[in-house]
């Protein structure tokens, strides 16, 4: 074990189940620095059967660190990226602020781990939603390639991070005992409603959320001819995203061969019980790895489209679980420097 880890973002919610993952996957690690804000230094976090220490992020920060797994948001990922790479270290960063920079590789290891080898000191970790559709569909973008996307998503409070998560609880805590409160991590009430993702709005009328999921799955599968539209929405589950996903292809996809080609893939498990109705949940995907997929249909109003659901959780392959594993294909293959 001889690879000195740094999580910046440690007290979060992709950051905690960063630590969680470290431990379970057994990472080679021979020190892991745990870096939050001024507000969480010296608080402890029992790691193994030690307990770690909160440091503040300072310049010093990363001498002696070969990765950093930053998920602090994008204005601190961009504070510490230099001071990062100077130190020499590699930094995965979860956040968007590098996601679209030619420079920095985007990867989802299932799909283009390739792309991790041309790094220069930064490997951007694709959006949640992005992940997660990349992974059920890739398959399929190999034997046919896709021509066009429609997605419509399902997104948890956890993609707004463990504030949010504990706002929703707290406010159907509070609606059941006959409550009205404010919402203060998100912009509107989130439990028992839903609403459209709280990302700017752009110029063309989409969010942020959903130009990611354009963008981003066009850079990951390399084809920027993909035709992509989402619509992104927010709702009152705590921890998994849900989407509904129509591919189209220049001729028919049969269905079996496609339900074949997507359960031989690695990161994804085929839930997909049409005798009893029973397909992907988000309770079912919640702390799982794999993202569940099924509903593999034909669309019958399209004979070159086929219909998908899946769920996956956010925290987990959505964030925490690509970084880490990003941070494996790194140490395996060799890749750091
Ligand atoms: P802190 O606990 O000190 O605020 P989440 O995505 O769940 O909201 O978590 C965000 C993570 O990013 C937390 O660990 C938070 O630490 C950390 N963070 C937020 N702002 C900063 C900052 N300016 N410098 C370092 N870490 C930060």
């Amino acid at each position: 074990n001889n690879i000195r880890v740094a999580i910046l973002g440690a007290t979060g919610a992709v950051g905690t189940e960063i630590i969680n993952l470290l431990i379970e996957r057994d990472f080679p690690l021979s020190q892991l620095k745990l870096l939050a804000s001024s507000r969480s230094a010296g608080k402890t976090i029992p790691f193994k059967n030690q307990s770690l220490t909160i440091e503040e992020v300072t310049e010093n920060s990363f001498d002696d660190v070969d990765i950093v797994l930053a998920s602090a948001g994008g204005s601190t990922s961009k504070k510490w990226a230099k001071t990062i790479i100077e130190a020499g270290a590699v930094m995965i960063d979860n956040s968007s602020a590098f996601r679209m920079d030619e420079n920095v590789p985007l990867v989802v290891p299932e799909i283009n781990p390739q792309d991790a080898q041309k790094h220069q000191g930064i490997i951007a970790n694709p959006n949640c939603t992005t992940i997660l559709m990349g992974v059920a569909i890739y398959p399929l973008h190999l034997i046919k390639p896709i021509k066009r996307i429609i997605v419509s998503t399902y997104q948890s409070a956890s993609g707004a991070g463990a504030r949010a998560m504990e706002e929703v609880k707290v406010q159907a805590q509070g609606i059941l005992n006959g409550e009205t409160p404010q919402p203060e991590i998100l912009p509107y009430p989130l439990a028992f409603n839903l609403f459209p993702h709280n990302s700017p709005i752009l110029d063309n009328h989409y969010c942020e959320e959903e130009m990611k999921m354009v963008n981003e799955t066009r850079k990951i599968f390399g084809d920027d001819g993909i035709r992509i539209s989402a619509t992104c929405v927010r709702v009152p589950v705590l921890r998994a995203h849900s989407e509904a996903i129509n591919l189209e292809f220049d001729q028919p996809f049969e269905v079996n061969e496609a339900k074949e080609a997507i359960s031989q893939a690695e990161g994804v498990t085929v839930v997909d019980d049409w005798a009893n109705n029973y397909f992907p949940m988000p309770i079912d995907a919640t702390g799982k790895d794999d993202v569940l997929v099924g509903r593999i249909r034909q669309d019958i109003s399209s004979d070159n489209n086929l219909e998908v659901w899946l769920c996956g959780d956010q925290i987990r392959k959505g964030a925490a679980l690509n970084a880490v594993q990003i941070a494996e294909l790194l140490v395996e293959k060799n890749w750091l420097k």
